[in-house]
């Protein structure tokens, strides 16, 4: 009776286990060419190029945007965007840097971008950058009306020559300082701690999965540093800091202020995040 719905089902499945063990197989075989110095294949190209046209559209359809007409909010966005992204984006005149011309996908001219993206895309992009490109995520570098900035900046610059580009750098030479940085004191007096889930994000974002293995952090399993399972119930930190939360956060925030020597740098993490952060720390208990 329901023998051709089984037939079916019993299709369906080893065609799904099939695809699965090619697929498997295609990559364990490593026939796949990850170098720089190779375009993507036609087909992933343009599947990569439509996940983000599609991801970025269906993350921004909300958004409000500000008013980028205020000449003030543009010559802010062209200083912030001398200091962070010419260096791979090029301007009129002015190539991208040697390392830059080295990256695939290869970041593009944002002369054209500004015309093919809205300005709330452009925001999220900046903001939220995009994962296997090598474009950064600025969320945890500048604050959200400083992205304005530079999506207003980025509306104006199409309209540029490079005479016009090399006038502009020579009236507003000076550039912000990279890292916005708060007094360190007031962190260290004051040990409120944040929300562990966005500091368990922020840690992506200070390259900390890069030195220690934290528990519940997707690819954080190296040993340049202490694991930091069980945080939460050492006695000292870095073993020489009585393990409070505000110890925890003058350590977070300059581990170098503690102890110059540490191999641990200096990352620029902003008060805000060092509560979020501490406060993961702090849910890495060891196993009673
Ligand atoms: C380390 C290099 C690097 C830096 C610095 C950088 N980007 Fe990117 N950016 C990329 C790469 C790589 C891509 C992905 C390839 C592409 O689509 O252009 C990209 C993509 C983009 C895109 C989407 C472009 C498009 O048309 O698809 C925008 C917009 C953008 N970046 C803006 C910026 C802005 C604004 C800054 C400075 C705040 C910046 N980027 C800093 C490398 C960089
Ligand atoms: C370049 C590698 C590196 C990066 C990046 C790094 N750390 Fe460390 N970390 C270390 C080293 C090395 C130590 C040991 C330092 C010492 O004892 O002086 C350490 C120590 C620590 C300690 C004290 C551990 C203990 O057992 O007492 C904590 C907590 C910590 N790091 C958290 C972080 C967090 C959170 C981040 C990201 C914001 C981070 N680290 C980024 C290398 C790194």
């Amino acid at each position: 009776m329901k023998t051709w719905k089984r037939v079916a089902g019993i299709t369906l499945t080893a065609s799904a286990a099939s695809a699965a063990l090619l697929g498997g197989l295609f990559v364990y075989s490593g026939v796949y060419d990850v170098s720089a110095t190779d375009q993507h294949t036609a087909p992933v190209y343009h599947l990569l190029e439509t996940s983000l046209r599609r991801s970025v559209k269906l993350r921004t359809s909300g958004t409000e945007v500000p008013n980028l007409e205020d000449t003030g909010r543009v010559v802010a966005g062209f200083k912030l965007f001398r200091s962070h992204c010419v260096q791979c984006h090029g301007a009129p005149g002015i190539a991208p840097q040697p390392f830059a011309l080295g990256l695939t996908p290869a970041p593009a001219s944002l002369v054209a971008s500004a015309q093919e993206w809205t300005a709330a895309e452009t925001h999220w992009i900046i903001r939220r950058g995009i994962k296997m490109s090598g474009m950064p995520a600025w969320q945890y570098r500048m604050s959200d009306e400083e992205i304005w900035d530079v999506v207003a900046f980025m509306k104006v610059l199409p309209t540029l020559s490079p005479a016009d580009y090399a006038r502009w750098s020579r009236e507003h030479a000076e550039t912000p300082s990279a890292t916005p940085q708060a007094p360190i004191t007031s962190a260290a007096q004051e040990a409120r701690l944040g929300d562990a889930g966005a500091g368990k994000k922020a840690l992506q974002q200070y390259l900390c999965a890069t030195c220690h293995a934290i528990p519940g952090v997707v690819g954080a399993d190296k040993h340049v540093g202490p694991p930091l399972a069980g945080i939460a119930n050492r006695q000292y930190i870095a073993g020489v800091l009585p393990n409070t939360p505000a110890n925890m956060l003058r350590w977070l925030r300059k581990p170098t202020g503690v102890d110059p020597l540490s191999a641990m740098p200096d990352l620029g993490v902003s008060e805000q995040d060092a509560r979020d952060i501490a406060a993961f720390l702090y849910t890495l208990r060891e196993p009673q």
